[in-house]
């Protein structure tokens, strides 16, 4: 039985609860292995609708052990109020289990991001406020919080003084804020550590002897490729690994064992927060797409950015990524309109560039060159086997396919669990 990675292809929000449920019973494991409480995804079981920004999906599903993973920065508020909400509507959440190793968002955290991105002013990366990228600095800096500091005083207390000591001059004198006090930090801190206790293991331990023992790992990459702080459009990017590398990384599950790598893929693209985005719409098209795709953001509730199909981002995620599936999402959405345009390649400085360019500048300045290719209008959302998609829906299909660099296995066609129509077994 295998391990398997589930991605975003573009900028996020491209519907991974998708991909997810088609996986359905055949999952022990959920892995979430990057970011934080900046994701967000909306499950809805029976009538019951769940929003989630920091526990793995699979904290829903009776059976499945839930894990939190080392390079996950967890704000441990945000944990424990997902916890206590799921438990208020009878969700078992004992099975959870949370690396010793993650790092802590703390408060001076949160406060950095807001104050960070307000002093940039314009040139602000448009970030989740949530204290992501500082987390992760301080990790990347060694001066971070793990989990199991938590469990030593004498290791914490002076941690937290030593990060707080050159935060509070940037904090006072930079930003203009009142210094955050060690104490109040680290009585916050500990507050949380005896719920936290039964829950902490070794994870890396936990999931390679689950594969041992011939069970399915799902890991669950948050955000996305293009958003990805190596592969995606730095420095408008999350401080994470959202490839499937950072799976690896991430879990302490070596890249050998990765058996499928599934990508999820918009029909179309979106984008939130800053950032060049080559297809982006500004016209009517854009809000055609935004209204009927219900685009704005669960974590912030922000409008995201709306464009055509950007078939370069789509190779580049194949290949960065090792996809070997695609989930292509919310292909009903594009129900309506007469012709649908997709980028081909691009168009910089008047040199057609089939990539996506290396160059940030180069990026900034893609023209996208465009194929158009016939729209349907008939409900599609009711399609449940290739054959049933109308012809005009089947033939975009099939050029995405060709564009992309992997074959697309399965198409959601509507917002419920059941729309998608499977074109081979993302297990097979
Ligand atoms: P951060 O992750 O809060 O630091 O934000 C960095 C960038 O990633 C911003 O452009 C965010 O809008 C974007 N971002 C973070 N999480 C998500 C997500 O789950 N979906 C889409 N974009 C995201």
């Amino acid at each position: 039985m295998p391990a398997i990675v589930i991605i975003g292809a573009q900028w996020g929000d491209e519907g991974k609860g998708k991909a997810t449920d088609l996986l359905g019973s055949r999952i022990d494991y959920v892995v979430k292995f990057n970011g934080g409480n900046n994701a967000g995804h909306t499950v809805v079981i029976g009538n019951q609708k769940y929003a989630l920004h920091l526990l793995p999906s699979g904290i829903l599903t009776e059976g499945v052990i839930p894990v939190i993973s080392n390079g996950v920065v967890i704000d441990i508020e945000v944990l424990f109020h997902e916890l206590e909400a799921l438990t208020a509507r009878g969700v078992d959440v004992s099975r959870l289990r949370v690396s010793a190793n993650a790092h802590i968002i703390t408060h001076y955290h949160r406060t950095l991001d807001k104050v960070t991105e307000r002093f940039l002013g314009k040139k602000q990366i448009g970030t989740t406020g949530r204290g992501i990228g500082p987390a992760y600095a301080d990790k990347i800096n060694r001066v971070g919080i793990r989990i199991q500091d938590l469990f030593d005083e004498n290791i914490l207390r002076p941690k937290v003084e030593g990060a707080l000591e050159q935060k509070n001059h940037l904090l006072v004198k930079i930003y203009n804020r009142r210094a955050i006090g060690a104490d109040e930090v680290v009585a916050d801190l500990l507050s949380y550590a005896e719920r936290l206790r039964p829950m902490v293991a070794d994870t890396g331990l936990v999931l390679n002897q689950a594969l041992d023992a011939g069970k399915t790992v799902l890991f669950e990459g948050g955000q996305a490729t293009m958003l990805d702080v190596d592969h995606g459009t730095y420095p408008f990017v999350t401080s994470s690994n959202a490839t499937s590398g950072g799976a690896a990384t991430g879990s302490g599950v070596a890249p050998n064992r990765m058996e499928r790598v599934i990508a999820v893929v918009k029909a179309y693209t979106t984008r939130v927060g800053s950032g060049p985005f080559p297809t982006e719409l500004h016209d009517e098209s854009g809000e055609f797409l935004r209204s009927h795709g219900f685009e704005w953001g669960t974590t912030t509730g922000r409008p995201r950015r709306c464009g055509w199909y950007d078939a370069p981002v789509a190779r580049y995620s194949a290949r960065i990524n090792g996809v070997t599936d695609f989930v292509l999402t919310k292909l009903d959405v594009l129900t309506g309109l007469d012709r649908i345009p997709v980028c081909v390649a691009y168009d910089v400085d008047g040199v057609r560039v089939e990539e996506v360019p290396v160059s940030q500048s180069d990026f900034h300045h893609a023209v996208p060159i465009y194929e158009e290719f016939p729209g349907w209008t008939e409900d599609i959302t009711g399609a449940r086997t290739f054959d049933e998609l109308p012809e005009n829906a089947r033939g975009y299909v099939l050029a995405l396919e060709k564009m992309s660099g992997a074959r697309i296995s399965a198409i959601g066609v509507g917002p419920d669990r059941e729309a998608i129509v499977v074109r081979h077994d993302l297990l097979g």
